[in-house]
Parts: structure tokens; C-alpha cells; sequence
């Protein structure tokens, strides 16, 4: 059995990436396992090149800090020549309109001045990153399940009409923490690349500016601790984030929590407590570029080790190459 998935570094990972996806991660699995920078999916929107590269370095870091294993991680565009030539043959497997009703599309894209065809194209990229390698199943946030369900379909659709190539993966989405939202605004997710900073909490946030957050963060006036997604989002989301850093289930850590300040203090201690590790493997990672070049080389051997004989096959079928 084969896990898969991917970060991109549009921006610096986050909380929601952590507790959503990368933790589970690092936590199980086998050395077959594959986990990466998915940096060609940071090009969708405008980016700075250089910037992007210091991003890519340090979700590599980060993920590396997480726990994951180094011979599980590589970066995605080292081996860009199988994967966009698998994307070719998955484009020509998909509709436009299996493409255009892609929730994360239709965000992104509303309002937008220019769209770039990548944008539209992008979860036709991430198929190719989950089934060159054959992943059975793939650990994402909520986010990203319809992504991974479009995967499914390509390759089911690829395996009937031109023969057996590809396994039919499935997403798996953690019980608690599937979706966090931002602490400002508890309407929407968070996510790294929000315009307002102040409700994001960083993977590499310093503690204080971790407790300044969850200070300011934005409850309700019902002043009651209570788990009610529906009523109350903001108060909500920080028993989730509780609770995923105990274990306990939303409903249970709430209780003895009597006051919106102690709430967002608890919180804030247990989410400072959780990276404290993170934060520091990754600083020390940081501060040895050699190592993390080491690493990154022998992933991209290794992740291209593993696609060579899955894409001669699919090219063979497709009647090409
Ligand atoms: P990305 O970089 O947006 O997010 C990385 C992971 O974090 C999860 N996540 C969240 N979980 C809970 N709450 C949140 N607020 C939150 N925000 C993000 C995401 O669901 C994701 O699991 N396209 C993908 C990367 C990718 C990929 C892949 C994943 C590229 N190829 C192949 C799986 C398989 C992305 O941009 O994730």
C-alpha cells in the first residue's frame, strides 16, 4: 500500500496544512510512501521565481521537521518530464467540464482579470502526481478531496479504455481538522496565501506571535464554549484545533473551558506546544543547505525511479511513444 501527497508552497505552510494533512503524514505508513513540493502547482497564479524557490526549500524543510521520513520526500518539478508528459495523456482522459466544475477553480477564478489555463488544468496535474506512482491513497484536507476523486475517475476511465495502467486511488481525510478556518475571518479557510495575515498561524510562527493570534481571534457573542460548527465557527474551530492537538473529540475538550479567554489561551498553549518541535527541526534543516540538497537529489532519483515503468506502459497503450 501506497501514500501519497503534496504541499505546494504558494506561501508558507500553515496550521490548517498541518494539522489537516502533513501531521498524518509523518505518522504512519511505509517506505513506499511518497510526499512532495508540489512547486509547478505555485505557478497557477502570478508568482515571484525567486520567491517560490525560497518557499519550495522550505516546505521541503517543513516537511522534513514534520517527521517525515527523508527517504519519503522529494520535489515535484525534478521530475516534471514524466509527470507533464503523463498530464498530456490525462488531459486527452478528461472533459473540460469535469475541469471547470472544480470547486477550487471556480473560487479562484471568479472575479479574476486573466485566468491561467493552468489554473483550469491544474487538477489534471495532480493526477498525474498521484497515479504516476501508483498511490492507493492520498491524506488531504477536505479541500482537496474532489481533486483526488477526479484522479479516480481518470483512472478508471484510462484502465477501461485503453487497458490496465493505473491503481484507482482514494483520498483520506482526517476526522477532526479536515477544513480550519481562519482565525479572523472564521468564514473561510485558512490558507497560506491569504490576502490578511492575521488569522493564519504559521508552521514557523514564534510563540508569541502564535498567542497574538489566537488573542485577536474572532469568536461570537453568545459566550458559550460549546461545539456548534453552524452557530459558532470561530469558537468552533479552536475546540477543533484543540482537539486535534489532544485527541480528544471537540465535544469533550470544551468542557471545564468556561470563558472565551481561556479558550483561546488553552488553545494557543496546546497549538505553541505542537510545533515547538516542528519549528526547531525545521530551523536547524534551514540552516543546513547541503542536507537539504542531499535529501532533495536522492528523492528526485528515487521519484523517478518509481514513475519510469508506470508512464513506458501508459505511453505504450495510449499508442504513442
Ligand atoms: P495545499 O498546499 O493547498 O495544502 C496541503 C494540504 O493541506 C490541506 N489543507 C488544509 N487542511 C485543513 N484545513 C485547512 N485550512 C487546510 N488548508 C490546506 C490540503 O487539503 C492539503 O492536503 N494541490 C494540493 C497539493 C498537491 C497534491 C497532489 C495533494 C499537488 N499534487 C497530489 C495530493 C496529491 C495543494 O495545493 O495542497
Amino acid at each position: 500500500m501506497t501514500r501519497l501527497s503534496g504541499a505546494t508552497p504558494s506561501g508558507r505552510a500553515q496550521l490548517g496544512n498541518y494539522l489537516g494533512a502533513i501531521r498524518q503524514w509523518a505518522r504512519e505508513g511505509t517506505d513506499d510512501d511518497l510526499y512532495f513540493v508540489s512547486d509547478m502547482h505555485a505557478m497557477t497564479t502570478a508568482y515571484n521565481p525567486q520567491r517560490l524557490r525560497a518557499l519550495s526549500r522550505e516546505m521541503l524543510a517543513v516537511l522534513l521537521g514534520s517527521g517525515i521520513k527523508p527517504e519519503r520526500v522529494f520535489v515535484q518539478s525534478d521530475i516534471a518530464s514524466q509527470l507533464t508528459a503523463l498530464t498530456w495523456v490525462l488531459e486527452c482522459t478528461c472533459t473540460f467540464g469535469e475541469v471547470a466544475r472544480m470547486i477550487q477553480f471556480k473560487e479562484k477564478s471568479a472575479g479574476a482579470k486573466t485566468v491561467r489555463l493552468g489554473l483550469l488544468t491544474y487538477p489534471v496535474l495532480m493526477a498525474a502526481d498521484i497515479l504516476l506512482p501508483g498511490a492507493d491513497e492520498v491524506p488531504v484536507g477536505e479541500d482537496q478531496a474532489q481533486h483526488v476523486e477526479l484522479a479516480r475517475a481518470l483512472a478508471r476511465r484510462f484502465n477501461s479504455t485503453y487497458g490496465e495502467a493505473f491503481v484507482v486511488p482514494k483520498a483520506v481525510t482526517p476526522k477532526v481538522a479536515a477544513r480550519i478556518r481562519d482565525l479572523a475571518a472564521p468564514e473561510r479557510k485558512m490558507a497560506k496565501s491569504a490576502r490578511d495575515e492575521a488569522g493564519v498561524v504559521f508552521v514557523l510562527d514564534a510563540p508569541d506571535m502564535i498567542r497574538r493570534k489566537f488573542r485577536r481571534a474572532v469568536t461570537d457573542g453568545f459566550e458559550r464554549v460549546e461545539y456548534r460548527p453552524d452557530e459558532q465557527p470561530g469558537v468552533a474551530n479552536m475546540l477543533e484545533i484543540l482537539s486535534a492537538c489532544t485527541g480528544q473529540p471537540p465535544q469533550d475538550v470544551a468542557d471545564g473551558i468556561d470563558s472565551y479567554r481561556v479558550l483561546k489561551e488553552t488553545t494557543a498553549d496546546a497549538v505553541i506546544e505542537e510545533l515547538r518541535a516542528v519549528r526547531n527541526r525545521t530551523e536547524d534543516l534551514l540552516a543546513d543547505p547541503a542536507e537539504l540538497d542531499r535529501i532533495r537529489a536522492t528523492g528526485a532519483e528515487r521519484a523517478a525511479e518509481r514513475g519510469h515503468h508506470r508512464l513506458a506502459a501508459v505511453t505504450r497503450l495510449a499508442g504513442i511513444g
